[in-house]
């Protein structure tokens, strides 16, 4: 069964709580962070999802698309973070020791994502991928929601889905940006275990329906 995580970014922030239960029904909930640094949009910080921890059961799946992961990813963990999820080109950008940070990140209970642009080449995460436990391929360029999907980011999920069959790595494959029913299927049939979804969900009259109706794809 396919997961899906609805993202909080195309909500109503004036009533967060109440929108995030019209959608407890999905495994994760995304939370997109962003810093106006390392993309063209400033979002939310810690403690907005801090006071959600709690109150909904939903695994927090937080996407940090900032320039220094490596300076703030404790507060992230504190603040109720399940996954956290960092961007390899901003860890490159700063020669952090990638393979130290994935480590420091697990000490403290949480599990590591490393996510990838669209035009990052999918093999710079080999290092990395016997010990993070979730890849997340951008669909869309980091940035804003509701945007085009990007179908050829799709080689990337089957050549990670190729790679964790064939090396026996427990990492799940998320995929991130214009998903809707049609581009989650595609996305399924090329080996994702996770679809992000902000605007088709939160668009929808129907919120919970539409979470299923992408689970049973
Ligand atoms: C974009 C964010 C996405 C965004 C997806 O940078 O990482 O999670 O919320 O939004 P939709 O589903 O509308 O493309
Ligand atoms: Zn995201």
């Amino acid at each position: 069964m396919l997961k899906v995580a609805p993202s909080i970014l195309a909500c109503d922030f004036t009533k967060l709580l109440e929108e995030v239960k019209t959608v407890e029904n999905a495994t994760f909930l995304h939370i997109d962070v962003m810093d106006g640094h390392f993309v063209p949009n400033i979002s939310l910080g810690p403690c907005v999802y801090n006071n959600l921890k709690g109150k909904v059961n939903m695994i927090f799946d937080v996407h940090l698309m900032i320039s220094h992961p490596e300076k703030y990813y404790q507060e992230f963990i504190k603040s109720g973070a399940d996954y956290l999820t960092l961007h390899l080109e901003a860890l490159q950008d700063n020669n952090t020791n990638i393979i130290e940070l994935i480590n420091a990140i697990h000490q403290l209970g949480c599990k590591v994502g490393l996510a990838i642009k669209p035009n990052t080449d999918v093999s710079l995460l080999n290092d990395y991928l016997p010990y993070i436990d979730l890849a997340l391929v951008m669909s869309v360029e980091p940035g804003f929601g509701g945007q085009k999907f990007m179908a050829n980011v799709l080689s990337k999920v089957t050549y990670l889905k190729e790679q964790k069959l064939d090396n026996y790595y427990k990492y799940l494959i998320e995929i991130d940006g214009g998903i809707n029913d049609m581009t989650a299927k595609l996305a399924k049939n090329a080996g994702c275990d996770v679809v992000v979804a902000g605007t088709y969900i939160f668009n929808s009259s129907n919120r919970q329906l539409k979470i299923k109706e992408l689970e049973n794809l």
